[in-house]
């Protein structure tokens, strides 16, 4: 496997880091070395939000400060993490060129301030961050320590400008060819919505038109790909000066502006930021959430990534800021590597001294010195990474992968019945997931361009909308010996929010399930029914769909209502595989029994010989000779753990049988995979 950062091919430990607030503090900047070497950093990221220093006026660029802080760092063993500075643009760019500044849904025109908030389509902008970009890259893409381009900063949000409502009538064209093939896909009959000429098209805004599925759909879309234009122009002036320098930019937690699938071949390394809002007591939860996060990260291009920005104690946006239990930073840490991470970087590694982050976690505080816990914490995590470097060149291929994807999200959200008080999809990802995750199972989280091939076991809840050739690709892997277990509202439309016509689940899919799904009965928060399956009963709400089986083995049936008896549960034998499907919303109890019994049946590979106790996480990284067990406890009590013979403690200790954490606690061991 390549490596992600071929000039320093190592587990990365570090994280945003800011000069540019402290450059009339030159004795700070001396510390700031100091402390690095100390907390066994070894990278950080820099110039994320420097424009105006950078910049200060137009067309005058000041880069020795950047020179002398890269330089510096290098010599002392540290590698940079370079950033155009594309996030925030400078004050006097603001006032002058308006044209950058984001129009809301309200078709109101940002005043200058705050991030995040450029025109993705603007001409004067892309030349603007053209220009500092070619700068950057024309004096640092070559520098010895610096290790990957880092652009931009969470790129994000929606703009509504005449120029961005422009883009997407021509982005439409491409699309539809003509208006009579656009109407017919929006369905524009409906409501008399017709469109006769392109120029009447404009984004859905809510005191316009939001009722039009295909138009709220191809608007995320069009939103998803002028921004990766956007980024494409920042990676194209940058690898212009050295293709050899890998590009990433980070992503976010559970964020669907837009299609980060797409996004997966245009970079190199794909990164995140993980801000779990961690409390006292049992973690478990939260911990399963962001287990699938990391895995999302890790699957998008099948490789390891980076954690890009984590806080090293608390976060200050967040309702309450909690200071980390003892043990979860390290349990966090080791979690996000235990997932694929090849890195652990904080924001931030110098608190600033004003401003809205001012009280945000950073590893030196105000106070300035290293005889804090929270350097301590991060400490033992910079060494804990030295020796576990290694990994770095580890690969993870998991035998079972369940589908996420967020076009089927937002058509989902859109869509209009039958539960407008909760759909609850990504909640649903959650359940089935967690159901393996509590089982030490490695997944794959995929969507519906992913490929299916390798797996044993494929997860697809709430398949809704059909997009990328899924149905194909679930048959194939069905006839070929796979295991699919699909739900209720599976295969209703196509790809641009149309209802498959001649019965559900639509493109095939009926075959493949051995179901016909007739119809969907939405309940009342708070209304219950029943699934009665191998002589026991679990409790279903929500959604319950109600099917014929059409071939299908009826493997459970409704325990109440007028659907009383009729089949809620069902598996399909299709070529050499089995398609299960569960027609109704279960408890989490359903889902647990089920994939255990799935687990056994097609032996997936388990961290342990059997279930780690409630909330610790049990994961497997290996490299060709070792294989590391990770073990965290957020379960907020103390637990043991019976090991599989062979582990050792890490590094190079005794072997072990049994191993105690405390609260919050987490453990690597090694053993060889011989
Ligand atoms: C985001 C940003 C950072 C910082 C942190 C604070 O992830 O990228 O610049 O604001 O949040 O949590
Ligand atoms: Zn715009």
């Amino acid at each position: 496997m390549k490596a992600l950062t071929p000039r320093f091919p190592h587990l990365l430990h570090g994280g945003d880091y800011n000069p540019d607030q402290w450059l009339d503090r030159p004795d700070i900047l001396e510390k700031d070395i100091e402390l690095m070497k100390e907390a066994h950093i070894n990278c950080v990221s820099v110039g994320i939000f420097s424009w105006a220093k950078l910049e200060p006026k137009e067309g005058e660029y000041h880069l020795d400060w950047l020179q002398e802080i890269i330089d510096r760092l290098y010599r002392n063993g540290i590698y940079t993490v370079l950033a155009t500075p594309s996030g925030a643009k400078p004050v006097w760019m603001s006032e002058k060129y308006p044209e950058i500044r984001r129009v809301s849904r309200e078709l109101r025109r940002d005043e200058t301030g705050g991030r995040h908030n450029h025109c993705y389509t603007s001409p004067l902008y892309r030349e603007k961050v053209k220009a500092i970009d070619r700068k950057l890259a024309e004096r640092f893409a070559s520098h010895p320590g610096v290790i990957l381009w880092h652009l931009s900063n969470e790129y994000g949000g929606v703009c509504y400008c005449p120029l961005c409502q422009a883009a997407f009538r021509e982005w439409l064209k491409k699309k539809y060819g003509t208006l009579e093939e656009l109407n017919h896909q929006w369905w524009t009959d409906f409501w008399s919505h017709t469109y006769t000429d392109w120029e009447q098209i404009h984004a859905p805004m809510p005191n316009g038109e939001t009722g039009t599925h295909g138009l709220n759909l191809d608007w995320k879309r069009f939103c998803t790909d002028q921004v990766i234009d956007f980024m494409k122009l920042e990676r194209d002036t940058v690898k212009a000066v050295n293709p050899e320098l890998p590009v990433t930019t980070n992503f976010m937690y559970y964020f669907d502006d837009y299609n980060y699938g797409k996004f997966r071949d245009e970079l190199d390394v794909i990164s995140w930021d993980s801000y779990p809002w961690w409390k006292a007591g049992d973690n478990s939860d939260t911990a399963a959430q962001v287990a699938l996060w990391h895995d999302v990260m890790r699957s998008l291009k099948k490789q390891p990534f980076l954690l890009m920005e984590s806080t090293p104690s608390m976060t200050n946006w967040t309702p309450v800021s909690r200071l980390k239990r003892p043990g979860m930073h390290m349990a966090q840490c080791m979690q996000a590597i235990a997932h694929g991470s090849n890195s652990i970087q904080y924001f931030q590694f110098r608190k600033s001294r004003g401003s809205t982050e001012k009280f945000h976690g950073a590893v030196v505080d105000h106070y300035g010195g290293s005889d804090t816990r929270v350097f301590r914490d991060v400490t033992e995590v910079g060494e804990r990474l030295e020796a576990l470097d290694s990994l770095s060149h580890s690969e993870i291929k998991p035998q079972a992968a369940i589908l996420f994807d967020t076009e089927n999200g937002w058509a989902l959200k859109d869509a209009a019945g039958p539960r407008n008080c909760g759909i609850h999809y990504v909640e649903t990802v959650q359940q089935h997931y967690k159901a393996l995750w509590k089982q030490g199972i490695g997944m794959d989280v995929i969507d519906e361009e992913g490929d299916l091939s390798g797996y044993k076991l494929v997860i697809a809840p709430m398949l809704y909308l059909l997009r990328g050739g899924i149905e194909e690709k679930l048959r194939r892997f069905v006839e070929n010996g796979g295991t699919l277990v699909g739900t209720y509202l599976t295969g209703l439309v196509n790809e641009n929010d149309l209802c498959h016509l001649g019965g559900w689940p639509g493109a095939g899919l009926r075959e493949l399930f051995g179901v016909w799904n007739e119809s969907t009965d939405g309940l009342w928060d708070g209304e219950k029914n029943t699934l009665c399956t191998d002589g026991k009963t679990y409790e279903v709400s929500e959604l319950c769909a109600l099917i014929h089986g059409e071939g299908a083995k009826v493997l459970g049936t409704y325990g109440e209502d007028f659907y009383q008896n009729e089949p809620a549960f069902t598996v399909n034998e299709f070529g050499k595989g089995k398609a299960y499907y569960i027609a109704a919303r279960t408890e989490d109890r359903f889902c647990d029994d089920l994939y255990h019994e799935l687990a056994e049946r097609l032996e997936l590979k388990k961290a342990l010989n059997s279930d780690p106790p409630r909330g610790v996480e049990a994961c497997l990284r290996e490299t060709e000779e070792t294989r590391y067990l990770f073990l965290q406890n957020f379960s907020g009590e103390e637990k043991n753990v019976s090991l599989p013979a062979g582990y050792h403690t890490f590094p190079g200790g005794e072997e072990k049988k049994q191993i105690t954490l405390p609260p919050y606690g987490s453990a690597v061991l090694q053993g060889s995979t011989k």
